[in-house]
């Protein structure tokens, strides 16, 4: 590993934080992708060049600076001098580095409600290497914390906790159907996205080899078939706002169906979640990222999955 002691002292780097309990997969993107890791802090890895887009990547972190500081106050005033709202990843000193959090104007890590408005501006981070000397940040790509976000959960209605990812996606990220969308939900059971999807409106064809919740079959808006999301043709679908899947299934199994759908032009946007088997198949997910239009996140709700969404107008 190149030092970031003599290259931090000309350039700056981009740091890419992994979801806890992926770091392995975040290093292994990285070196797929080519790009060369300089030092690496428990999940957060800094690199060389500018930030890319990497799906492993819960929050990246721009022109990151090694800055000396002597003491909290000092810390704080270098902090206040570079940007507006600070997060704290803390590394070393836990302490000393939440005493700084207190005097700089701080990134709040707040519950959201479902479709609450995020914060649109870009927050930054600082990270504690020792007594002397930080990680600086003045930017991430995301207005929330390490890239996290947190809901109150509704422990009545939806039958799965499934729902949780869509919240993200529509919340988060402001990637969502309209009202009196048709919206096709495949690998629906037991009926958390679909309740999500006819929460806001959806018309929603739910497809799945299991029986739906009956409290959600037997909402308005639903149209349930129970059978194999492999068996579907897109002529007897016909045309579709959104194609949602969360199909247990292996990830070229996935893209054949979702290419079925994309080469018969009846579908104009996708959200699926790429489920992985161990190990982790980058090889179908790069596939996926390669499709004209695409984007894949790897949500706070995501496991051992990432999610991929088309859109149209991304184009
Ligand atoms: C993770 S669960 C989906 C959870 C759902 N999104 C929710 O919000 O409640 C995966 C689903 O994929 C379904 N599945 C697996 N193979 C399938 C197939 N060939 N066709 C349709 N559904 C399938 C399973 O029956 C299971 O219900």
């Amino acid at each position: 590993m190149v030092s970031i002691l003599t290259i931090m002292g000309q350039n700056k780097c981009t740091g890419y934080l992994a979801p806890e309990n992926f770091e392995s997969d975040l290093k292994t993107e990285l070196t797929l992708l080519g790009i060369t890791i300089l030092e690496s802090y428990g999940r957060l890895f800094l690199c060389e060049g500018p930030a890319q887009a990497v799906v492993f990547a819960q929050d990246t972190w721009l022109d990151v600076e090694r800055l000396e500081y002597n003491s909290i106050s000092n810390a704080a005033e270098l902090l206040r001098l570079k940007g507006h709202r600070w997060s704290h990843f803390s590394i070393n000193n836990h302490r000393r580095g939440e005493l700084i959090l207190e005097k700089v104007p701080s990134a709040k890590t707040k519950i959201f409600h479902f479709l609450d408005s995020v914060p649109t501006t870009s927050i930054g981070v600082f990270a504690l290497l020792s007594e002397k000397e930080m990680l600086v940040a003045s930017q991430t790509n995301c207005p929330l914390p390490f890239g996290e976000i947190h809901f109150h959960e509704d422990k009545f209605n939806p039958p799965s906790r499934a729902y949780l990812k869509l919240w993200e996606l529509f919340t988060l990220y402001q990637i969502k159907p309209r009202s009196g969308d048709k919206v096709m939900d495949v690998g629906s059971c037991p009926g958390g996205w679909t309740w999500v999807l006819q929460t806001i409106g959806c018309h929603v064809i739910s497809v799945d080899k299991a029986p739906l919740d009956a409290r959600i079959a037997a909402l308005a808006n639903i149209e349930f078939k129970q059978e194999s999301a492999f068996g579907l043709r897109p002529q007897h679908i016909g045309k579709l706002d959104w194609f949602f899947s969360d199909i247990i299934c292996y990830p070229d199994k996935l893209y054949e169906l979702v290419t079925r759908f994309r080469d018969f032009g009846l579908v104009d946007n996708f959200a699926c979640t790429i489920k992985f088997q161990a190990p982790t198949d980058f090889e179908t997910m790069f596939k996926f990222k390669a499709i004209a239009g695409s984007k894949i996140f790897h949500l706070s709700a995501n496991k051992h999955e990432v999610t991929w969404v088309n859109l149209k107008a991304w184009q």
